[in-house]
């Protein structure tokens, strides 16, 4: 069966982002980094306050950092040296799901088994020490409110986490008694940071003019140093770093297939950008425009990842050998080489479509700085997956950025700044101490 073409020209054409849809999209975002600098309840983005400002570059000593918050758990001991520089020391990564073994977030999964296992990680980095005294940084990527550095209340899963008892409370209260129930006496949480805010701190320790950091991975969100914010409560330089949990901005143009999509995920309206744009969500929206074109509506191609996508996009083999096998293996369906174009056309579409928003993402927060004044050369700090791995992402953000900048696009660029939501949890503990 070959794909209807008029149907595969019109899936296409949804997935389009022109010039002006992202002109449009910059400016909507602006507004609303505007309206919630007034009053972040108004804003479709919830503008929360890090209590961190900016890094001097020279914070030393050792510290534990706890990043949390994809699908990996990572915690790892760094010796922060200054002048930008830091070193490992110890590292554990594990994942929160191994199929058939366990599961730490899906539905039926319980706050105090997913922090018993944050705990065992911990003891495994301090190799079972209980006596020497660790500060630790947690880098906890979900929506919180927090109304200091340390204290900060998971307001909502994101990214289809589900587990049980942790919506609402201060997530190192929970983390504390894990510890406790572990015989762990000597780790000392004190501070809680979001991981755009992370990924910031730790580009900022090394460089100067970055003034925004970002996530763009499973998930998706940005911050950035709001400078007319300042706290008593709150360290650091510059003003407060803002994270703007913009992967719930809302003011967009969604096509039928990210409607359909929302309606059916874990939190219907909540988080439209992101699921427009991360990886965890592309695939979602790569699977159903596929099954629309090989006519299995109904059907849900659970094993199909951001990963496949990437795949599927980098093969250039002339019978595109790769794109055949992951659709006989991840859809079960075999296709002939017109439509396996169309299937590589249409990854690429969704792919470049969730470039061309996150870059009009960052010209709206550009804009906002510049205040209508001149534009600061900056770079544009970025952590993730999808950022780092994903084919003509980093091209795409470079083409969007010149369309929407135009000659002042010379001035900007976007940094990969990697491992910076480890670093960055670690860098926070040391300016909270
Ligand atoms: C969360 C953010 C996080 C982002 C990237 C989103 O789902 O709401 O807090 O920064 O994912 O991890």
């Amino acid at each position: 069966m070959a794909f209807d073409e008029m149907k595969f020209q019109e899936v296409i054409s949804e997935f389009s982002a022109t010039t002006e849809m992202l002109r449009e999209t910059a400016k909507n975002f602006q507004k609303d980094l505007q309206i919630g600098l007034k009053d972040p309840k108004s804003s479709s983005m919830r503008m929360l306050k890090s209590y961190v400002g900016l890094p001097t570059g020279n914070e030393k000593g050792e510290f534990l950092a706890l990043d949390f918050g994809g699908t990996n758990v990572r915690v790892i001991r760094y010796s922060l040296e200054g002048e930008g520089h830091s070193k490992i020391i110890r590292h554990v990564a594990e994942p929160l799901i191994v199929a058939g073994k366990y599961d730490y977030v899906g539905k039926g999964s319980t706050a105090e088994q997913m922090f018993d296992f944050l705990a065992k990680l911990i003891d495994d980095v301090i190799e079972g020490d209980h006596e020497t005294k660790f500060y630790l940084g947690h880098t906890f990527s979900f929506p919180s409110e927090q109304d200091d550095l340390n204290n900060a209340k998971l307001i909502i899963w994101t990214k289809e986490f589900a587990t049980a008892g942790v919506e609402g409370k201060v997530v190192n209260d929970l983390l504390l008694e894990a510890l406790k129930r572990r015989g762990i006496e000597n780790v000392v949480p004190v501070a809680v940071i979001n991981d755009t805010v992370a990924v910031l701190l730790s580009a900022a320790y090394k460089h100067s003019d970055v003034y925004t950091g970002s996530i763009y991975a499973t998930g998706h969100n940005t911050c950035y140093i709001e400078e007319s914010i300042h706290d008593p409560k709150g360290v650091g330089k510059g003003g407060m770093i803002l994270n703007l949990e913009c992967g719930n901005f809302m003011n967009l143009n969604p096509n039928r297939f990210d409607m359909a999509f929302d309606r059916k995920s874990e939190k219907p309206g909540e988080q439209r950008f992101e699921k427009m744009v991360s990886g965890r969500y592309m695939c979602e929206l790569f699977g159903m425009a596929l099954a629309e074109l090989f006519e299995e509506e109904n059907k849900h191609y659970d094993d199909l990842t951001a990963v496949d996508m990437s795949m599927i996009i980098s093969d250039v083999s002339e019978d595109l050998r790769k794109v055949a096998e992951i659709v006989k293996n991840k859809i079960g369906q075999t296709a002939e080489l017109e439509d396996l174009k169309k299937i590589q056309e249409l990854a690429a579409a969704i792919v470049i479509r969730s470039a061309r928003l996150v870059t009009a993402s960052y010209v709206g927060i550009i804009w906002q700085r510049a205040n209508g004044g001149e534009i600061q050369p900056q770079h544009v700090a970025v952590d993730g997956s999808v950022y780092e791995k994903m084919p003509l992402v980093q091209e795409n953000i470079k083409k969007a950025l010149e369309e929407l900048l135009g000659k002042d696009a010379e001035k900007v660029d976007t940094i990969l700044d990697n491992g910076g939501s480890g670093l960055g949890a670690a860098i926070a503990a040391a300016m909270a101490v």
